[in-house]
């Protein structure tokens, strides 16, 4: 019964987002530029970097990097310049273990049904290398920081608009 309504959710979530691709962009960018600044200025990343729950690519215009961008959205994920993009589950990410040098994710968590997510982006970063993410300040769920610290040790927490944002080095595993 659980993992039908976990799946629900998801279809939902999907459809909506499915459903806004045409606008995000205009309706979001200043918002989420803001986000990204705050959590990414000063910050010099490096190697392979993950955008997960990457949407319309927008970070990775902000960055002016090459980022692998992952969202489960198939509009969202047209509308990205970005062309290295997966169509993928962010609880079920396509990558081996230890490859990944960052993990960004900025406003995706609070959509998720479980915290499943966490695990997984401990088990593609290497070692000791940083996961920066955001969410939605008004669907923060408490559990949300103790779940994180099981797998990461949280070196800053930021207000960061509508979101509380952490940068977080992983744990040995
Ligand atoms: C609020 S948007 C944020 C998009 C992007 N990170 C940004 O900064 O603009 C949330 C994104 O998470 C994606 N998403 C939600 N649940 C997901 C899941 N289970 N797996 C992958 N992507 C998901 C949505 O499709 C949407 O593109």
């Amino acid at each position: 019964m659980k993992y039908i309504m976990q799946a629900d959710k998801k279809k939902n979530i999907k459809n909506r987002y499915n459903l806004s691709a045409d606008f995000y962009n205009s309706r979001y960018r200043d918002i989420q530029y803001e986000k990204y600044a705050r959590m990414l200025n000063g910050m010099h990343l490096s190697g392979r970097i993950l955008d997960l729950g990457s949407g319309t690519g927008m970070l990775s215009d902000f960055l002016d990097k090459e980022v692998i961008g992952v969202d489960f959205s198939i509009n969202m994920l047209k509308k990205s310049r970005n062309k290295n993009r997966i169509l993928g589950d962010a609880e079920f990410l396509p990558f081996k273990s230890n490859v990944f040098d960052f993990v960004l994710s900025f406003t995706l968590v609070q959509n998720l049904p479980s915290f499943k997510v966490f695990k997984e982006v401990r088990r593609i970063l290497k070692p000791d290398t940083l996961f920066v993410l955001t969410l939605l300040r008004k669907k923060y769920d408490e559990n949300a920081k103790k779940e994180l610290e099981k797998g990461f040790s949280i070196l800053k927490e930021a207000d960061c608009g509508e979101d509380t944002g952490f940068i977080c080095r992983a744990k040995d595993k």
